[in-house]
């Protein structure tokens, strides 16, 4: 289990007329990064925002710009997100027949590099890729919309993920996105997440940003503090 676990604030379920508030609340609030959805009405039925938007992000945060594309065919627009200010750029392996030539045109833009797997695609998507990934993003839903209910199913593919970047070596973080909260958080970190995006669970909160950021870092403390189930689904932990 990592023990610097981060928190990334998913602005999907932020007010879109005051994103920038919202992300200097996030700031303020000890986030560790910004997490900023891409869809593009076609590989997930919803629409957000592009490259401008992280620009305009980028001048109101000091935090990493996480840039999650649920795009087609990302390697249209990774260069323009990368001059937007974008500090990671995830993409999906579903989403190009071209994962590892994706992932060399992100770094050499001088980006770090992710790739996200829905979830009814395996983790031997990373295979060949594994070695040269700075993160991985296990979907904790279907992508497309805040909001949605944590799948436990994933777990185990959380940690054979875990398996996988340790084996590699690179020290690439392990994200989990889609109904991550205080509840989930201790199952997800005991799994070997150490990247959490959550979104509603910090905007939608009632007791507002700053409260709700607090209650997810006791929530990670209270899985440092856990002993971690030897097994899940089948799957060591
Ligand atoms: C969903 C997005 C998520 C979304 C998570 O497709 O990738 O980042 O904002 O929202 P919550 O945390 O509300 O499940
Ligand atoms: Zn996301």
């Amino acid at each position: 289990m990592n023990k610097n676990v981060r928190i990334a604030a998913s602005i999907l379920s932020a007010d879109f007329a005051y994103l920038g508030a919202a992300v200097e609340m996030a700031e303020a609030a000890g986030a560790d990064a910004i997490h900023v959805d891409v869809m593009d009405g076609h590989f997930v039925p919803n629409l957000t925002v592009g490259p401008p938007m992280v620009a305009a992000l980028r001048k109101v945060t000091h935090l990493p710009l996480d840039v999650h594309l649920m795009i087609e065919a990302p390697e249209r627009y990774v260069e323009a997100f990368a001059q937007a200010g974008a500090d990671v750029l995830t993409v999906h392996p579903e989403a190009t027949p071209h994962l590892h030539r994706v992932v060399q045109q992100i770094h050499d833009l001088g980006v770090q590099a992710g790739v996200a797997l829905n979830p009814a695609t395996p983790e031997s998507s990373l295979d060949y890729v594994a070695s040269i990934l700075d993160l991985v993003l296990v979907m904790t839903v279907n992508p497309g919309f805040g909001g949605q209910e944590f799948l436990p199913e994933m777990l185990p593919k959380i940690a054979a993920v875990r398996r996988i970047l340790d084996a590699a070596g690179r020290g690439a973080r392990l994200s989990v996105d889609g109904g991550i909260n205080v509840a989930t958080i201790p199952l997800v970190v005991a799994q070997g997440a150490d990247h959490l995006v959550a979104g509603s669970a910090i905007f939608s909160a009632p007791e507002g940003v700053a409260a709700a950021v607090r209650a997810l870092r006791g929530a990670v403390l209270v899985a440092y503090n856990t002993p971690a189930p030897s097994v899940v689904n089948g799957a060591g932990a």
